[in-house]
């Protein structure tokens, strides 16, 4: 559990982070919304002491989070920076064995781990762990950015705008394999997002921000039906945008014969969550596969943005 009390930060003259009081319950994820310079990130760093709070007081499970030193405090708080800011001349396994080689783990330990999470995040071991960060595709390094912090197996996740460079159909993925692991670890998450649709999806909670001001936390449903002020009411209308252009049927028409590399989709996919796959996978095609399993065909990329499979020849 994350409880924040009279949490104050200033700069100078400036409050950016006014007097928030919230709590987070173990095991669920709070997604704190708000405008650009509304304090989010700010409020966010205090939790692991990146930022010391000006007034106030973090307690996690119970103890002030300035029982520990910093940088232990920090090393047990997985933290998803934007752009996930991976070390661009380590390894991907360098990467993701970053903290648990702060923590002193042997060797065999960290090897072990680093395997699990890149088969987690579906990056083949043998193909992916002596990569740098330059030679994988923008959704692959999301997602060791996220395997990396969940690695020394932290109860607690920061992540801010851990998918906000990712096109709207990556995330969707993103966002789904993110709900997925959280809800098989019970890490307790705090995600930062400009995306009210994001915040809605992810959140068990949600924390709407401006100007250092908590305007409201509430779950999902309740800051849909009540939305506390004008400000929380714009930002809901906001949500009700993207996707409808890619609401797309079903696979049909868009198989093709042929042969595909990797995991297969299955034919019942609908066409928005197929492309979100390959895209999300790095691959230009996959097999398909009937409900018992069979491989009837493949998909690929270029068809399903098209909207038509490649005429037989
Ligand atoms: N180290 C600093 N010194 C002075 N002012 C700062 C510092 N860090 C942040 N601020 C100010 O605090 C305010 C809140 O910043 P913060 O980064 O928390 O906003 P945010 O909600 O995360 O915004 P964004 O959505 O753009 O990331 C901003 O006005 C910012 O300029
Ligand atoms: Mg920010």
């Amino acid at each position: 559990m994350i409880e924040l009390r009279h949490v104050v930060k200033r700069y100078g003259e400036a409050t950016v982070v006014d007097d928030v009081s919230m709590v987070v319950e173990p095991r669920t994820v709070c997604a704190i919304v708000g405008t650009s310079g509304s304090g989010k990130t700010t409020l966010m760093r205090m939790i692991n002491r990146m930022t010391e709070p000006s007034d106030g007081k973090i307690l996690i499970d119970g103890e002030p989070n300035t029982k520990l030193p910093a940088h232990e405090l920090r090393r047990r708080i997985g933290y998803v920076i934007q752009n996930h800011g991976l070390f661009p001349h380590r390894t991907v396994a360098e990467n993701i064995a970053a903290v648990p080689k702060l923590l002193g783990w042997d060797r065999a330990k960290t090897a072990a781990r680093v395997e699990e999470l890149l088969h987690l995040f579906g990056l083949d071991p043998a193909r992916f762990a002596n990569r740098q960060p330059h030679e994988l595709s923008g959704g692959q390094q999301q997602r060791v950015g996220v395997a990396r912090a969940l690695a020394a197996k932290p109860n607690i996740l920061l992540m801010d705008e851990p998918f906000g460079a990712l096109d709207p159909i990556i995330r969707n993925k993103a966002q789904a394999d993110l709900l997925d692991i959280q809800r098989s670890t019970g890490t307790t998450v705090v995600i930062v997002t400009h995306d009210m649709e994001e915040a809605i999806h992810l959140g068990h909670r949600i924390a709407v921000m401006d100007g250092g001001k908590l305007l409201q936390y509430a779950p999902p449903a309740e800051i849909l039906a009540k939305p506390a002020t004008p400000f929380v009411e714009e930002l809901i209308g906001s949500a009700e945008r993207p996707f409808r252009f890619l609401s797309l049927g079903s696979l049909e028409g868009v198989v093709e014969p042929g042969e595909a590399a990797g995991a297969p989709i299955a034919a019942g996919t609908n066409r928005r969550d197929a492309l979100a796959e390959l895209l999300w996978s790095g691959r230009d095609s996959a097999p398909v596969a009937d409900a018992e399993g069979r491989t009837i065909g493949r998909i690929r990329t270029a068809s399903l943005v098209s909207g038509a499979a490649r005429p037989a020849a």
